[in-house]
């Protein structure tokens, strides 16, 4: 077993919860007089630039807040000038008017196994370094850099030369004489019971491990390690008898039967839509500096999402099964037809919205959106306008008509007045003083 399973929680009942009053600030670690170096330019989705010209840090903060691709912010105090940057490696001193902000991260914890060594080796290359390696350097100050970096998936370690290499993944290892091994310990997922129940309809879902959608295991935990470890893995389905483990891409509903159980990840960080033998219908690619084109062909989908999962710019992604052609998009607009592609849609986190209950907006600021391709919609319940308006930076609001279950999403929220047909739901904005 590669990781021991910390905690696999059982959830009989889940209700989804769109908390009003919490703030949606990420903590920010402040540097005076500092400048990032080096710096990786971040384009804002709501500027369209790397900076601006803001009137306060309050404004500057809430954009790379918001934005899952900012990872710091230099602010010149004097100048005004907000510059957003895609990661934070490390500082230099500057004249009194430069501020940095870096949003704080988890800290990982990493899995040592003794005399090792990667195997298959899955080499990684630093973006800042440049580099799948680091000389003359110290174990901290690898662990460092591959905390920060979502990619890094483990490190290998050599005392006797203090060279530390990058993985972008861990399959398993060789033994290695003077050489240790540092893995991340993955997150541990949580998932809800359906007893009795088979998922429908059925996405059988092949793990390259298994170089299949289903095993016999010993219990349920080997089961729910498998689909812990990848991440295409949404749900599985468990016979209790035959103790089979089926694994499943997707979940989509239950249908009642005797002897199987399923679970279904609760996603944590970033979720995802998938849709079989579909392509984005406006194409809108998107290129990763690693890349410097936006497809590539790579041998397994996750490494096609670990890719998109590390820029914020990038919104979805297509794989081809057949030529193993990865391609990132900046944008999604809808989906089309195409067979033996699969289409992955990076849903944004669903905000903090605040409610008012009748009430309609002034002034009407309709904000047409690039999902829906209008500004408004009927939808069957008000969790479609909450998702669409937390994917879409500049929906900032919407109205919800009650009766007929219209949603009509705003640019900005202003003001109220009562009227028993309509909610308001607005996007909460954090107050100031949480910015230090
Ligand atoms: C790495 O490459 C990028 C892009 O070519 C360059 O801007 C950056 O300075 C390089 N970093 C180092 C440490 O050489
Ligand atoms: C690491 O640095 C040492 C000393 O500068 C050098 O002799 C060695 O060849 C370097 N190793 C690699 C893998 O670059
Ligand atoms: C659910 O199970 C019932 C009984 O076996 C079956 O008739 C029905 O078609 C199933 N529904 C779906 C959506 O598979
Ligand atoms: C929304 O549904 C109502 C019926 O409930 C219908 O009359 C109306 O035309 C629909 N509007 C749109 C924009 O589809």
């Amino acid at each position: 077993m590669l990781y021991s399973l910390t905690s696999i929680l059982v959830f009989l009942y889940f209700t989804p919860d769109f908390g009003t009053g919490n703030s949606v600030f990420h903590k920010f670690e402040k540097f005076e007089n500092s400048q990032l170096d080096p710096s990786l330019s971040y384009k804002s989705v709501e500027w369209n630039a790397d900076f601006d010209y803001v009137p306060s840090l309050y404004v500057c903060l809430t954009v790379c807040d918001k934005e899952e691709g900012c990872r710091a912010v230099d602010y010149d105090t004097s100048n005004k000038k907000c510059n957003l940057k895609r990661a934070f490696y490390g500082i230099v001193s500057s004249g009194p008017q430069k501020q940095v902000y870096a949003k704080v991260h988890k800290v990982t914890e990493f899995k040592l196994y003794e005399n090792s060594e990667e195997a298959p080796d899955f080499p990684l290359e630093s973006l800042i370094f440049n580099s799948t390696f680091l000389n003359g350097t110290t174990l901290e100050y690898c662990q460092q850099m591959c905390n920060i970096d979502t990619l890094c998936k483990a490190i290998s370690f050599y005392s006797s030369t203090n060279i530390c290499y990058f993985k972008s993944n861990f399959m398993g290892k060789v033994e290695s004489p003077g050489c240790s091994l540092y893995v991340k310990k993955e997150i541990s997922y949580q998932y809800r019971l359906f007893e009795d129940s088979i998922p429908i309809p059925s996405l059988p879902f092949t793990s390259i491990k298994w170089a299949s959608s289903s095993r016999k295991v010993e219990n349920v935990e080997s089961c729910l390690l498998q689909c812990n470890e990848d991440i295409i893995c949404k749900a599985i389905e468990f016979n209790v008898e035959s103790m089979v483990c089926n694994l499943k891409s997707g979940f989509f509903g239950k249908n009642f039967s005797s002897g199987h159980n399923t679970y279904v990840k609760l996603e944590k960080d970033l979720k995802y839509n998938l849709y079989d033998n579909s392509i984005v219908k406006d194409d809108i690619p998107f290129t990763p500096s690693v890349w410097q084109l936006s497809n590539q062909k790579v041998p397994d989908i996750s490494i096609c999402l670990d890719i998109c999962n590390r820029y914020g710019e990038c919104k979805a992604i297509v794989y081809d099964s057949e030529t193993l052609l990865c391609s990132l998009k900046s944008a999604y607009s809808g989906k089309k037809y195409k067979a033996g592609h699969r289409l992955i849609v990076k849903a944004q986190k669903i905000q903090n919205f605040q409610f008012i209950e009748n009430s309609a907006m002034v002034p009407n600021n309709p904000y047409g959106s690039f999902i829906w391709g209008q500004h408004f919609k009927n939808v069957t319940n008000v969790e479609e306008c909450l998702e669409v308006c937390s994917t879409e930076v500049l929906c900032r609001a919407f109205e919800f008509r009650k009766a007929e279950k219209i949603c009509f999403l705003k640019k900005i929220y202003a003001g109220k007045t009562n009227s028993m047909a309509f909610d308001i739901y607005f996007k909460f904005e954090a107050d100031e003083n949480r910015c230090d």
